[in-house]
């Protein structure tokens, strides 16, 4: 087998043959996001990945995270071709939330606004009126609450209730939520805290309400990312996925960074906190995909019916003409 040199190697010249652009999320091994950053792509959060797809004038784009981040990219572009690692990349907030259950839910509530997670499949999308993602959420969802709308909400229950208390908006939640974040515990913290009384706390929104009140800062990736070089302390404890190590460090080589323990003890399992499906995307089927794009065609690209596409087109738009 190849190793990691010629890998890297092989998948830098074969993006460059191929005019792809590789778009990588901040929960993705240190080596992908290494590449992304060095062949002109992009490291981002999921609403900065679907603005770079959108805008970027390469006509392939390769796309390293989970499938609802590569179908957003192929529903703000569908003349593009958009391929991943592997399309078995999903999301247990998409699995959580089956378009016809979430469609009947929405039907029994008419006078709701439907604000929907990026993290769905694009058929839901394609019933909502709204997509947000965690960093817009909150100013989206108090938008709304000041035009008097009521909200529905899907798919990620913690992630709802806190923009709901954030904003005082009447918000009716589907009870989604994401396998990772939901194993972080407050005790745990606490814990981890008496050990590091200097840490700042990080949290995700999609983490359990318990934890987001311990925190000092809450937000999309990006966001936990900036708050690392504005807050002034030296240490912080993180509740999110573990990837996002590579660019917080990268970002604050000066602070110390820990992981937020998933266990009620303070202790951490090295594969917790590490997105399953994130964890998809490595070197290998990189660069199998680019070896040979039209043989990974039925195994790699994202195909939107175009109906649906021009559906779930309009909700995003309104997110990212909002967001603009
Ligand atoms: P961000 O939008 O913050 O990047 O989050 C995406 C995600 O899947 C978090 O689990
Ligand atoms: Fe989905 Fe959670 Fe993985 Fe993010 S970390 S992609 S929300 S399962």
């Amino acid at each position: 087998p190849a190793n990691s040199d010629e890998l890297i190697q092989r998948i830098k010249e074969r993006l460059q043959q191929h005019g792809a652009a590789l778009v990588a999320h901040y929960y993705t091994a240190p080596e992908i996001q290494a590449l992304a950053e060095a062949t002109g792509g992009m490291v981002a959060d999921s609403l900065e990945m679907a603005r770079f797809g959108r805008d970027h004038s390469a006509q392939t784009l390769i796309v390293a995270g989970v499938k609802f981040m590569g179908e957003t990219a192929k529903i703000l572009s569908p003349e593009k071709r958009v391929f991943m690692p592997t399309l078995e990349a999903t999301c247990s907030l998409d699995l959580g939330c089956p378009a016809d259950e979430f469609s009947a839910f929405c039907d029994q509530h008419p006078d709701r606004t439907v604000v929907v997670y990026a993290n769905t499949s694009a058929a839901v999308k394609a019933r909502a009126d709204w997509v947000v993602t965690s960093a817009i959420a909150l100013d989206v969802v108090d938008y709304l609450d000041s035009q008097g709308e009521k909200i529905l909400w899907a798919p990620d229950k913690y992630l709802g209730s806190y923009v709901q208390k954030q904003t005082g908006a009447d918000v009716l939640l589907w009870d989604g939520s994401c396998i990772v974040h939901e194993e972080f515990k407050a005790r745990g913290i606490l814990d981890l805290k008496k050990v590091h009384p200097d840490a700042a706390v990080l949290v995700h929104p999609e983490s359990p309400e318990s934890v987001v009140e311990l925190a000092d800062a809450v937000g999309s990736t990006s966001q936990l990312i900036a708050a690392t070089q504005r807050l002034p302390n030296k240490e912080f404890i993180v509740a999110t996925d573990q990837g996002i190590f590579y660019k917080m460090q990268q970002a604050s080589p000066d602070k110390v960074l820990h992981i937020a323990p998933t266990g009620g003890n303070g202790a951490t399992c090295r594969s917790c906190a590490n997105c399953p499906w994130m964890a998809m995307n490595e070197l290998e089927n990189l660069a199998q995909l680019l070896d040979n794009l039209e043989a990974y065609s039925a195994t790699c690209e994202i195909h939107v019916e175009l109906g649906l596409a021009e559906q779930a087109m309009k909700p995003l738009q309104r997110m990212l003409d909002f967001s603009a």
